[in-house]
């Protein structure tokens, strides 16, 4: 992640409609955009979350980001967890919340998604598209999703409102430092909000006591068998406790 002494954010690419900013960020890459480019929309038709998941977000109610990131090195595996904290970051610079991560990317405030994170790409070419979804001034959200999202807006006074717009300026900050931070900074930053740790988790070939992240990011589980290691992408993990 050497090259991003470049600021984040230009060019910009704005929709109002489109499928998906990840997807048009690496179509992008791809055609050879720099390393900075953004992608936004008001609003995504087949919006993707992580393993195989749909996001979705009311018109204008999310910031949905796309980022391009290039001249990737061994760090990148780190990628999803500096997102993480970047986006913690400026939620916390946005509104009066405190912000926890659930491994290896989901931004909670009080045990209800705020943001989530989708990073994609091609490591061996050396880019990936940084994908986030952070929930801002939504106040309702569909029945599948009451109780368990929440959005800055939510979060504030109701007097102070909040906008995709002030949202993306504190993200790029917040992104721009991380991403070109030291790894072991990054994973301090990281372990300081890990809200898994200490809990009881399962998946699907186990479960176990979540026991923290290894320097690669993976999940580590105390298990009857002895300590595992997982990677993200792998597994779909339930808290039991
Ligand atoms: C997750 O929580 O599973 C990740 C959600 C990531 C959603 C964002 S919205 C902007 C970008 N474009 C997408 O299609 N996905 C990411």
């Amino acid at each position: 992640m050497s090259s991003t002494t470049m600021a984040l954010g230009f060019p910009r690419v704005h929709h109002r409609l489109t499928d998906s900013t990840n997807e048009r960020a690496k179509a992008l890459a791809g055609a050879g955009a720099p390393h900075g480019t953004i992608v936004t929309a008001d609003e995504q038709t087949a919006g993707r979350g992580r393993q195989g998941r749909a996001w979705t977000a009311e018109p204008g109610s999310a910031l949905l980001l796309s980022v391009i990131v290039r001249d990737l090195d061994e760090r990148h595996s780190l990628l999803p967890l500096a997102t993480a904290v970047a986006v913690c970051e400026a939620a916390e610079a946005c509104a009066p919340v405190t912000c926890a991560i659930k491994w290896p990317n989901d931004v909670w405030v009080d045990r209800k998604k705020l943001a989530g994170v989708l990073v994609e790409g091609r490591p061996q070419e050396g880019w990936a598209v940084v994908g986030v979804g952070l929930n801002v001034s939504a106040r309702r959200f569909p029945a599948e999703l009451e109780g368990i999202a929440t959005s800055l807006a939510l979060e504030s006074p109701v007097e102070d409102p909040q906008s995709p717009g002030a949202a993306l300026e504190s993200l790029l900050h917040a992104l721009d430092r991380r991403l070109s931070d030291d790894p072991g900074r990054v994973l301090e930053a990281w372990r300081e909000r890990d809200t898994l740790k200490g809990s009881r988790i399962s998946w699907r070939d186990g479960e176990g006591k979540a026991a923290g992240v290894d320097d690669t990011g993976a999940l580590l589980v105390e298990t009857a068998d002895g300590r595992v290691a997982l990677q993200a992408g792998e597994v779909h993990l339930t808290r039991v406790t």
